[in-house]
């Protein structure tokens, strides 16, 4: 049995917390004029505030060559606890030469403005190619997450980090719920179980369908959609926030399901992603993670179950939060109702198949989505984004 008061206890075990005090900030503030500057990237904030707010709990900072090493070949920090993807802090060797291990580092955002601190403690060279091959199981630059790693400088910054403020989030403040409000809310609620379901797609009835399977059989849903950085093509975030709220609305029972934006950035890393969206949600305080198909891939690049057969690649009781995996869903024109191949007597005629690809697909020709493939409020909203994006092009 755990011992930690709330349903699950975090990685690692302690909950971490980098956001200074008013005091340090001051600190830090007046310091900070004479410190070395660094341009963070979208993605490295994002990194930074997951960090500091606790979502990637045991990290302080950036992985030094120690906790690097070891979670590219084994998925493991040095530690030997379970961590599948590396976060880094990659800068080219202009940046890093005048930088000097055990000084301090201003962080800005890509504004300029000065968002964080970081101790650097090390500098280490790094293997692309060995990162690309291991972490996203490819070296081809068509890949969107190979294509950022190729990109980004061959040095990695490493060390633990501060962040200057915890601001709302500019669009979505009422959901913006980090993990030590989550868990809190979760222990006011009394939920012993948990699931979180990730998400870069607005939610069509495979989503739906499978996060409904999953709350049969916990005490509630947390609906924890990426707005971190994601791919060009990808559905902006605040159209498909609409669609979660309208979803909210009508088909979910607002005293089981709590939705919140996840500000991490994707790398469509398929498997290694699987695992570290799910010690991302354990951090939050859930219990279960939904892994459904071809979960955070890409293209071709993983077969269609990767990310589920990763999680036997540890011991039970390792990662601490429990898959809850779900096969390919489709709408069942038999039966008329959504289902899978383990519930469903139907043949491959008689199946829908529905992916936020096709859906994207379809609005990018002005087809509406049938309501086989979305409710017909959330299609609408889509398609009138699309008309908004097309009228302002
Ligand atoms: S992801 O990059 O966040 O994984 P997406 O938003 O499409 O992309 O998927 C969210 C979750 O739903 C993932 O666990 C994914 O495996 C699952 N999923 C998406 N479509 C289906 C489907 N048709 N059947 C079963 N699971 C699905």
């Amino acid at each position: 049995m755990s011992q930690h008061p709330d349903a699950i206890a975090p990685h690692g075990g302690h909950l971490i917390n980098r956001i200074v005090s008013p005091a340090q900030k001051q600190e830090f503030l007046a310091q900070g004029e004479t410190m070395p500057r660094l341009q963070l990237s979208d993605r490295a904030l994002c990194d930074l505030i997951l960090i500091a707010i606790g979502g990637f709990s045991p990290l302080t900072g950036f992985m030094d060559q120690k906790d690097y090493d070891p979670v590219v070949t084994d998925m493991r920090l040095g530690n030997g606890l379970p961590w599948s993807v590396p976060i880094t802090l990659p800068v080219s060797e202009e940046i890093a030469e005048p930088l000097k291990e055990g000084s301090w580092v201003r962080l800005d955002d890509t504004e300029g403005k000065f968002v964080g601190v970081l101790e650097l403690t090390q500098k280490y060279r790094y293997n692309k190619a060995l990162e690309a091959v291991n972490v996203y199981r490819t070296e081809d630059q068509k890949h969107p997450g190979v294509k950022v790693l190729y990109e980004q400088g061959p040095i990695n910054l490493a060390g633990p980090i501060w962040l200057l403020d915890r601001e709302a989030h500019p669009q979505f403040p009422d959901y913006q719920i980090d993990p030590a409000q989550s868990r809190e809310l979760f222990r006011e609620k009394g939920w012993k179980s948990i699931v979180a379901f990730q998400t870069r797609n607005p939610i069509h009835r495979a989503h739906e369908y499978i996060t409904k399977c999953a709350l049969e059989s916990v005490d509630a849903l947390f609906l924890h959609p990426l707005v971190g950085v994601t791919k060009g093509d990808d559905i902006p975030a605040d159209v498909r926030m609409r669609c979660y709220e309208i979803l909210m609305e009508k088909y979910y029972p607002k005293d089981r399901v709590i939705l919140a934006i996840n500000p991490a950035a994707m790398r469509y890393a398929g498997p290694r992603e699987a695992i570290f969206h799910a010690l991302l949600r354990k951090n939050y305080g859930c219990t279960h993670f939904i892994v459904g198909r071809d979960h955070a891939g890409v293209g071709d690049y993983y077969g269609t179950y990767d990310a589920q057969h990763i999680f036997e690649e540890f011991e039970p009781g390792e990662l601490g939060i429990v898959p809850m995996k779900f096969e390919h869903a489709f709408f069942c024109k038999l039966t008329k109702s959504m289902a899978t191949t383990k519930t469903s007597p139907s043949n491959p005629d008689q199946r829908i198949h529905l992916s936020g690809t096709k859906v994207r697909e379809m609005l990018r020709n002005g087809e509406l989505p049938p309501p086989e493939f979305s409710r017909p409020e959330v299609a609408a909203e889509l398609a009138r984004a699309m008309r908004v994006a097309v009228e302002s092009y």
